[in-house]
């Protein structure tokens, strides 16, 4: 199974995708996470992508499609990967169908997690992650169930993301509702769009997604 996530900053993508992948047995692919490595590594796409992202506006799109036409090659999207935060602009939509048809699959599924601007800047606000594991964590929704230690790999180091501050909160939403929203009258014209209510708890929102993938 090929299956985007799509959704606002906040709206609850990479923790879903966390779950599905496990779940599912899929490959998780995060733009936001392979970018954001790419910075801690000091490479140069990392030194190319650092002020853009900081400022909150979208990497271009030949970086990106770059990047994840690699990564879809590394992995062998056969066995069914999740796409979080890509594709994010209609040229990057035509570029994943490209080298999808190109390796012989399609996409299956779209999914739209929904949520209003105040809860993504909570969520924003409050989030954080095991420097150690990537583990993800929030102060109040999702806190680690032993004070400053990660429930998955015991690490004790946390982070908070430079981009999590409200002037490039207000950019990455702007930039969501000009290049990314329109993917979705684009994907539900192609019947592959399903939409979820990001409104409700993580478990909830995962049970909503495992049963728009079931009636797949
Ligand atoms: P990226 O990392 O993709 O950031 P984003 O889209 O802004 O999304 P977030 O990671 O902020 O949110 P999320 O939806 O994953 O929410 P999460 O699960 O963490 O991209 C970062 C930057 O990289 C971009 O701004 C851009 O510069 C660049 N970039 C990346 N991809 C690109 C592309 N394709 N093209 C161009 N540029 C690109 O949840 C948030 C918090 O809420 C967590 O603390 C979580 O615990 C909590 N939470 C989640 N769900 C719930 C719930 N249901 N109830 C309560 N709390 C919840």
């Amino acid at each position: 199974m090929i299956l985007v996530l799509l959704g606002p900053p906040g709206a609850g993508k990479g923790t879903q995708a966390q779950r599905i992948q496990e779940s599912r047995g899929l490959t998780h692919l995060s733009t936001g996470d392979m970018l954001r490595a790419a910075v801690a590594s000091g490479s140069g796409l990392g030194g190319k992508v650092k002020g853009i992202m900081e400022a909150g506006h979208l990497v271009p799109d030949d970086v990106i499609v770059e990047m994840i036409v690699d990564r879809l090659a590394e992995h062998g999207s056969e066995g069914g990967v999740i796409l979080d935060g890509f594709p994010r602009t209609t040229a990057q939509a035509r570029a994943l169908e490209k080298t999808l048809s190109q390796r012989g699959l399609k996409l299956d599924r779209v999914i739209q997690i929904a949520v209003d601007t105040d809860t993504m800047v909570q969520r924003i606000a409050g989030r954080f992650a095991c420097e150690d594991c990537g583990a993800g964590y929030h102060d109040t929704n999702q806190p680690t169930k032993a004070a400053g230690v990660c429930d998955n790999c015991g690490g004790i180091r946390f982070l908070r993301r430079p981009d999590d501050n409200p002037k490039a909160v207000r950019a990455r939403f702007e930039a969501y509702e000009a290049q990314t929203a329109p993917l979705l009258p684009y994907y539900r014209s192609q019947g592959l769009l399903r939409g979820v209510d990001g409104m409700r708890t993580i478990d909830d929102v995962t049970a909503e997604i495992e049963k728009a993938l079931d009636a797949a």
